[in-house]
């Protein structure tokens, strides 16, 4: 079974004739992957979802005017990828913050603040829908960043997730590894602060209990870091309103849909046609700029948590003007 999908695999790359990568085996899949399976049963389900994920990309590749590729997540079921966006985020605008009036006076043509601040090494967020706890706390880190010179931070994402969950405290509404909202993430960051991961660090879990105060006691209140407040824009608005805060305020997090098969296997170009104005979002990633590619095609560039295997080393192109996946929906940012 294996085999006939492998052969099939290499012949509609070669009818298809797009710059696929030259296709692993499955020894070679677990090999660059750093895969070891504790199992047999294991290791036998994991390659199943490897070449259900090879079909899928071998069906997409080139849609949407991208190249499709293996991730280290390609060994995980549809069911394990599903259920990492699952506790959709969408469903509430949650947040009485008013919405933010914005200045639309020039602003350059490209912005990329990879260019401008350091920014941590891509992160794997795993088997927990943690994504909002990323995209928060990687906006708060670039705004210490280029607006305190503070560089180099590394936020807990951990804590986010164990300290927001709504039956643990009921001022926040997340759901720990089931899901949740940036913006309570940075109420919460308002509220309490939030330590460096080094003191509270990321263990892919829900850990039933928040461990903050503990850290304070055992490590005698080492610093915390605060935002003042945090700003969102009107739901789907304009990308010019969307640019300006990005250049002002510093990266953002967007809300989009984050299930199909482009997106999922997305190895690299820009991402077109997909999901105009989808209105049902289920993922967070931080944006970080826009530019306009050599034949004229305007693109955001997004910052995801799903490791350095996914995209162009973790990070992503979406065109810019039809508001693809959901993306000018929901933008927020947190202020210092
Ligand atoms: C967090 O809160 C939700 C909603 O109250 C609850 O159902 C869940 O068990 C808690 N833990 C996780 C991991 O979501
Ligand atoms: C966003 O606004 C445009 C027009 O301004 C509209 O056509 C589109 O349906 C809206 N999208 C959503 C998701 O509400």
């Amino acid at each position: 079974m294996a085999l006939l999908f492998y052969i099939l695999f290499l012949f509609f790359t070669f009818i298809q004739c797009r710059h696929l990568e030259k296709v692993p085996t499955w020894e070679q899949y677990k090999v660059k992957f750093g895969k070891n399976y504790l199992t047999i049963n294991e290791e036998n389900f994991r390659k199943n979802n490897y070449f259900n994920s090879l079909t899928k990309i071998v069906k997409n590749n080139g849609k949407n005017g991208v190249t499709l590729g293996l991730n280290d997540m390609s060994d995980w079921s549809d069911e394990e990828f599903f259920s990492l966006n699952s506790k959709s985020p969408s469903s509430v605008f949650v947040s009485a913050r008013p919405t933010s009036t914005v200045n639309t006076s020039p602003f350059p043509k490209s912005w990329d603040w990879r260019n401008i601040i350091a920014f941590n090494s891509i992160e794997q967020q795993g088997r927990c829908s943690s994504c909002w706890a990323f995209a928060a706390a990687t906006t708060v880190e670039a705004a210490y960043a280029h607006q305190k010179n503070k560089h180099n931070l590394h936020l807990s994402r951990q804590e986010l997730v164990d300290c927001t969950n709504r039956t643990f405290d009921q001022h926040y509404l997340n759901y720990g590894c089931k899901g949740g909202w940036p913006t309570e993430a940075y109420k919460y960051i308002m509220d309490h602060g939030v330590y460096e991961d080094k003191l509270y660090h990321y263990t892919e879990t829900f850990n039933e209990v928040c461990y903050a105060d503990k850290v304070a006691h055992d490590k005698g209140h080492p610093v915390k870091y605060y935002i003042s407040n945090y700003g969102r824009l009107a739901y789907n608005d304009t990308d010019e309103a969307i640019m300006a805060m990005l250049v002002t305020y510093g990266p953002g997090t967007v809300d989009i849909h984050g299930t199909s098969d482009t997106f999922r296997f997305y190895k690299g170009g820009i991402m077109r046609n997909v999901m105009p104005n989808s209105a049902y979002t289920n993922h967070i990633v931080v944006v970080v700029g826009y530019g306009t590619d050599s034949s004229g095609v305007d693109y955001w560039i997004i910052r995801n948590s799903w490791g350095k295997t996914w995209g162009e080393h973790g990070y992503g192109r979406l065109e810019r003007h039809p508001n693809l996946l959901g993306f000018n929906n929901k933008y927020n940012y947190p202020i210092l």
